[in-house]
């Protein structure tokens, strides 16, 4: 199976708050396939569906997937429902985002209430880096990136750098 495409900022699909998922079918198990193949490719830690241009409120994470211990974790409909403390995301990145990590600050502990691929419902307690994966992801079907969470001079910064390689790669 090949691996899907990865959209990258500034795509402006990244900005669109995805649909929930109504039907669990044949089709949507080939793209969470898809999906982690791409996921474990790339390689990453997490993939919502959104950054493979489909508007759909599906992710796929595996906070092992660079380990041999891999397990792959499926979230369908993800809401969080309750959120406490706080801390500081070092270095996080995402694979819409080339070339830059950033600290971000996200929630301490969640908890998130979803489906798992086969429809059955999901309630995730996560705390520490499962925690900053899911809010990372989650925000992704809400057309939020990690860099929306940084400060407007970094975020300035980072468009102008890709801006300029845009350009270079057109002329
Ligand atoms: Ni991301």
């Amino acid at each position: 199976m090949s691996p899907l495409e990865i959209l990258t900022f500034p795509d402006e699909f990244l900005k669109k708050p995805a649909r929930p998922v109504e039907q669990i079918d044949g089709e949507l198990q080939r793209l969470i396939d898809q999906m982690a193949d791409t996921m474990y490719q790339a390689p990453g830690v997490g993939l919502a569906a959104v950054q493979v241009y489909k508007n759909k409120q599906l992710l796929v994470y595996d906070i092992q997937s660079r380990d041999e211990g891999r397990e792959l974790h499926v979230l369908i409909n993800p809401e969080i429902i309750a959120r406490e403390g706080r801390i500081i995301s070092e270095n996080e990145g995402c694979l819409s985002v080339p070339d830059l990590r950033a600290d971000v600050q996200r929630a301490a502990r969640i908890l998130v209430a979803g489906v798992d691929r086969e429809g059955k419902p999901l309630r995730i307690e996560a705390e520490g880096f499962l925690a900053v994966v899911l809010q990372h992801e989650i925000d992704h079907l809400n057309g939020t990136l990690f860099i929306d969470h940084i400060s407007a001079l970094k975020r300035q910064l980072y468009t102008r750098r890709i801006n300029k390689q845009l350009k270079q790669q057109e002329s």
